[in-house]
């Protein structure tokens, strides 16, 4: 039987060349390496700054602590990701409130977005944290419009996102990295291009870069990791309250070689997603996802939604037999209002964000990468458009 993992990362000669080169240069964690990753990061996205750090959970941090987000406030997000865009806010002590998302793009809904700025129930909003779900972008210049309307900050958590982007108003397409006040990436071992750890934050102002530089490494100043260097000095200044966010230049190498392909791997992506919607779309017992005009998608994840009332077996059941006929498959998201710390610090229940809630009862993630063959994906639509033939009610 045909075995497809749910991801292989594409690791070749250029990444081992890099690695070998960082290995060998008597220099192996942050400095020369992760600044040129830096600098082609921001060339990439067409961003001003772009600063490297070990992971995208490590860069919302510092992202929101660089606004000055603390104790008490609230920002308004998703319940449709991953545990980590919101539990940064848990680590400020701030509050996050989570409102419903979109039925086609699980993306946040803008109109839920100004419903709850104009409940009168959260007063200390600062900020809107918008997932670019799947890699598809959310709706932005509504979203920049809301901030503006209520002056609040905007961090992007793109994740999933690398790559992707969307045409907005006034300006042409423009890359996730370019829009909002910060933007966060992760490189982690499944992303659309890896670091195996990391992640970035990109922005447009000169103060908040420089402020998360320094935050990232301890809040030594600038350049401290030079201390070693024969051109450095041993003395370094404690500016701020710091953090242990700094990428090696291990991790920032396999990135380097990674960012050279990006472009390669997102066509291959956008190519297995076209296949798979082109198979799904016309049976009525499955949903394939819904890829808004006027966007560049990443196709980080492909989320094949089934219609219940047209099967006889549930979603779970659906993965279970993948599984059995080796299609390795995933689910995102579990709304985080379900899970019982979110229940339990926040007070969200069950029922709360009903579109979420309905998402995820149904949704399963197929295998989707570079590395995949067309007998891989030929076998995944095969396997399931058989599940479907032997289950239909
Ligand atoms: C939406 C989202 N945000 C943040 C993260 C955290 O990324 P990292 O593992 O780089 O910290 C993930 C990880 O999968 C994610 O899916």
């Amino acid at each position: 039987m045909r075995q497809v993992a749910f991801h292989r990362p594409s690791i070749g000669p250029e990444e081992e060349r890099e690695v070998l080169d960082t290995l060998r240069s008597g220099w192996i964690t942050t400095g020369p390496k992760a600044k040129r990753f830096e600098k082609e990061f921001a060339e990439y996205v067409g961003a001003k700054h772009a600063l490297a750090v070990a992971h995208c959970t490590g860069a919302l941090h510092l992202a929101l602590w660089a606004l000055g987000i603390g104790p008490g406030d609230e920002v308004i997000t998703t319940p449709f990701t991953f545990t980590a865009t919101a539990e940064i806010l848990g680590y400020l002590g701030a509050r996050p409130v989570f409102v419903d998302i979109d039925p086609g793009t699980f993306n946040i809904n803008p109109a839920r977005i100004e419903e709850a700025l104009e409940s009168g129930a959260n007063k200390k909003v600062r900020a809107l944290l918008p997932v670019h779900f799947a890699g598809q972008t959310c709706d932005m210049d509504r979203i920049l419009k809301i901030a503006r309307d209520y002056d609040l900050k905007i961090v992007e958590d793109a994740a999933h996102a690398a790559g992707s982007a969307r045409h907005m108003d006034g300006r042409g397409m423009a890359k996730v990295g370019a829009i909002g006040d910060l933007t966060c990436f992760s490189f982690y071992a499944t992303k659309n291009f890896t670091t195996a750890e990391g992640g970035m934050i990109t922005t447009e102002d000169d103060a908040l870069a420089e402020k998360i530089a320094v935050a990232s490494l301890h809040g030594m100043n600038k350049d401290a990791w030079k201390r070693y260097d024969q051109s450095g000095s041993w003395y370094y200044e404690i500016h701020d309250l710091g953090f242990k966010y700094n990428l090696s230049d291990v991790h920032a190498a396999i990135g380097v070689a990674q960012l050279k392909r990006s472009d390669e791997f997102m066509r291959r992506r956008t190519e297995i997603a076209r296949a798979y919607s082109d198979a799904f779309r016309a049976d009525e017992s499955l949903q394939a996802p819904y890829s808004e005009p006027g966007i560049e998608h990443a196709w980080h994840l492909y989320v094949l939604r089934l219609r219940p009332e047209r099967l006889r077996i549930g979603r779970n059941q659906f993965v279970e037999i993948l599984r059995e006929r080796g299609v390795g498959c995933s689910v995102h998201c579990i709304p985080l209002h379900t899970m019982h710390y979110y229940q339990r610090s926040y007070g969200y229940r069950n029922g709360d964000f009903p579109v979420a809630e309905d998402v995820f009862s149904r949704c399963f993630s197929l295998p989707i990468y570079y590395a995949m063959s067309d007998e891989d994906v030929n076998y995944v639509i095969e396997t399931v458009l058989s599940i479907v033939r032997e289950n239909r009610r």
